[in-house]
């Protein structure tokens, strides 16, 4: 390890030590991860042997079951209707090759309401194009420079760097998160790509669900209630019911994508709505890919005391007990199977357990092969800038810190491409 990795772990260490006045120090030693067995996504509870497809869906129901009863919780049926508006259309952007257009998704719920904008983008060049959807983290305005795009009205985290303060978006922070969203380059790849800004549908908070859509839905909470993470995943849901309805959008080529807390969310929506035919996982992590049982950096105790609003109550049951949950990671990525699936990692993303992220990927593979699918094909884990994407699920580790690059993005076109046609 460098010294600068060094470094930047021990801040990340400090920073991390008093959540609530208890201490935390991450782990970053694999010498210090204790011996672990991984409950077997191919034996059901009461020790039976999967040996069919068929036996594989029942047993896929009890796993995702489990996932919402201890750490989800569990999402309400939707059967309103999703009304779209669409606010504002370039069909001449990015000098004639894409339309840009926003649409507004109303969401009604006996008298309530509940708004979310869907930004997207979309080629000109191609009909029915295959789209990513990904929640943004600062408003669909963060992402773009365009001025028409609108400034969300929710409550958006507090930011000293895009000086957003009092939970409020501004001007100011137009296009400040451009890297994160290569429209031109997706755009040039045939691709289409949307984005609603994930505050819309649950603001970040602990608020103890007063807002968002536990509030449009008002369902009695107890022990396994649906916190945020599955509202997340639920809000990508309903705009799958819209981008059903697209003409330009090919409803049978829509990956799931989110990056950290949004891909924990993504990844829970790919399990709960298998209408996304790709799941992809950019550095998601403790709640997302990673293993819970090696306890390596971000920890179950840690993510339940600092985000109490991210998983259900039951879910802290396993706080400082990761060897009880009955499921880890690699389980939520197996419910992706058969469709194609890819994690990402970054190197200096400790925090969020790069290794663990791998092996989970390479645990989940064991289901993939059952289906008679390649899953991961590799054992190893492969060195930076080496992506493996030749399989069912598709792995690689980027250097650099926590976050989405143009470079994740390209892999994740090249692995699409191979399953959907290069354009
Ligand atoms: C925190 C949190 C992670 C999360 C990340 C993010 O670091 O501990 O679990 O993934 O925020 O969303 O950026």
């Amino acid at each position: 390890m460098t010294k600068s990795k060094l470094l930047l772990l021990t801040i990340l260490g400090l920073v991390t030590t008093a959540v609530f006045g208890q201490e935390f120090t991450p782990n970053y030693d694999e010498s210090k991860i204790p011996d672990y067995t991984l409950p077997n996504a191919l034996v059901f509870e009461d020790g039976t042997p999967v040996n069919s497809v068929e036996q594989w869906d029942a047993r896929r129901k009890e796993i995702l079951h489990l996932f919402e009863k201890e750490m989800y919780g569990i999402m309400p049926g939707w059967e309103g209707g999703v009304h779209a508006e669409t606010v504002y259309q370039n069909d001449t952007a990015m000098a004639g090759q894409a339309t840009v257009k926003e649409v507004k998704l109303t969401l009604k719920y006996q008298r309530r309401e509940l708004e979310m904008y869907l930004l997207l983008h979309i080629p000109n060049s191609r009909k029915n194009a295959p789209l990513f959807l990904g929640y943004n983290f600062y408003g669909n305005h963060t992402t773009t420079h365009d001025p028409k795009v609108h400034l969300t009205r929710s409550w958006v985290n507090n930011n000293i760097d895009f000086n957003i303060t009092e939970n409020k978006a501004n001007e100011s922070t137009r296009g400040v998160r451009i890297k994160r969203w290569p429209y031109q380059e997706i755009i040039a790849r045939g691709y289409a790509v949307g984005t609603i800004y994930y505050g819309e549908v649950d603001p970040d908070f602990d608020d103890n669900f007063r807002n968002g859509v536990h509030a449009l839905l008002k369902q009695p909470s107890d022990s396994s209630s649906w916190a945020s993470v599955a509202a997340w995943a639920w809000g990508l849901s309903r705009a799958m019911d819209y981008l059903e309805t697209d003409e330009k959008i090919d409803p049978d080529r829509i990956a799931v994508l989110g990056h950290s807390r949004l891909g924990k969310a993504a990844v829970w929506a790919g399990a709960t709505d298998e209408r996304f035919a790709m799941v992809i996982s950019n550095n998601s992590g403790c709640g997302g890919a990673a293993i819970s049982r090696r306890q390596y950096g971000e920890t179950v105790w840690r993510i339940n005391n600092r985000f109490p609003h991210w998983f259900t109550p039951n879910f802290s049951k396993y706080n400082e007990k990761e060897h009880l949950l009955p499921f880890d990671q690699h389980q939520l990525l197996a419910l992706i199977a058969p469709r194609p699936l890819y994690v990402a990692s970054a190197t200096d993303d400790q925090w969020a357990d790069p290794k663990g992220e791998f092996l989970s990927a390479v645990e989940a593979t064991k289901v993939y092969r059952f289906l008679g699918l390649t899953g991961l094909p590799a054992a190893e884990m492969p060195k930076p800038e080496s992506p493996v994407i030749h399989g069912t699920i598709a792995y690689h580790i980027r250097t650099g810190k926590h976050d989405i690059t143009l470079y994740d993005w390209q892999q994740y076109m090249n692995f699409a491409d191979r399953f959907w046609g290069a354009w």
